[in-house]
């Protein structure tokens, strides 16, 4: 494929979320992953693969890594999603010349890290207990997916449009254009009920993204469907407050 010359055109390299994204909890399929990798070899762009929600897959088969179909391309993992963020530990997958400059940087940025850590980690990694607690894990992030999932069918109107994610944290709900998402947030707020606007993921603010992202990683089921019924609640209240003034304003 052609690419401009101009390098502000051409991008050096891509981060990409291939496994439920956060914040979008879009998941690529297999055409998708080879599609992409094909398409950022013609382009001879480094591809970065943040991994960070990729074992936690609730529905169907963990799909390979795109750097499975790429060695060139970088992984990078965290195990703060699955077992603790206060860890602090993650990982990258690198080959050649880039694997040798990642190694270097980890030196000088952080003096090589926690090595008690790291190996309370490696020790637990090889006795086969982080599958067990995966299989764990994912069982209870899958039923509080359910739960906000059916919330969502419940209370919210029937023109909000969402998909109910294969995995990670995050669910991303377009509201219909007549329902300002910082109207909803600032209400939600008021009754303490923290919802991220969609415009927080984007670099403009004057974005036109009218959604927002929802997660359900830290509450069971029943405060989501509680949170998911009263965030539903404010928007069916905006939807008639908006069309009392259509009436009105009718002749
Ligand atoms: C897609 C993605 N990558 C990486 C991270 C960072 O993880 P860590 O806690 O290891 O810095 C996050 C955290 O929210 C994330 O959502």
């Amino acid at each position: 494929m052609a690419c401009p010359d101009a390098p502000f055109r051409r991008p050096r390299f891509v981060t990409v979320n291939p496994d439920h994204q956060n914040p979008t909890g879009l998941h690529w399929s297999m055409p998708e992953r080879h599609r992409f990798v094909r398409l950022t070899g013609e382009l001879e762009m480094q591809v970065i693969e943040d991994g960070a929600y990729r074992d936690l897959t609730y529905d169907g088969p963990q799909l390979v890594p795109l750097r499975a179909l790429d060695p060139s391309i970088v992984y990078i993992g965290t195990f703060s999603k699955t077992l603790m963020p206060g860890l602090r530990i993650g990982y990258v997958v690198a080959s050649g010349p880039l694997r040798e400059q990642f190694i270097t940087l980890r030196r000088i940025a952080s003096c090589g890290g926690s090595g008690v850590t790291e190996r309370a980690l490696a020790d637990y990694m090889s006795s086969g207990m982080y599958e067990t607690h995966l299989t764990r894990i994912q069982g209870e992030y899958r039923t509080r997916r359910d739960a906000m999932c059916e919330a969502l069918q419940a209370y919210f109107p029937s023109d909000a449009q969402w998909s109910c994610p294969k995995g990670g944290f995050f669910m991303w709900v377009q509201l219909p254009p007549d329902v300002p998402v910082m109207e909803v947030f600032r209400m939600m707020m008021e009754r303490g009920i923290v919802i991220a606007p969609g415009s927080l993921f984007y670099p403009a603010e004057d974005n036109p993204q009218n959604a927002l992202r929802l997660s359900f990683a830290r509450h069971t089921p029943d405060t989501l469907r509680y949170a998911v019924k009263k965030i539903g609640e404010c928007i069916n209240s905006i939807v008639r407050h908006n069309q009392r003034l259509g009436d009105a304003k009718t002749p």
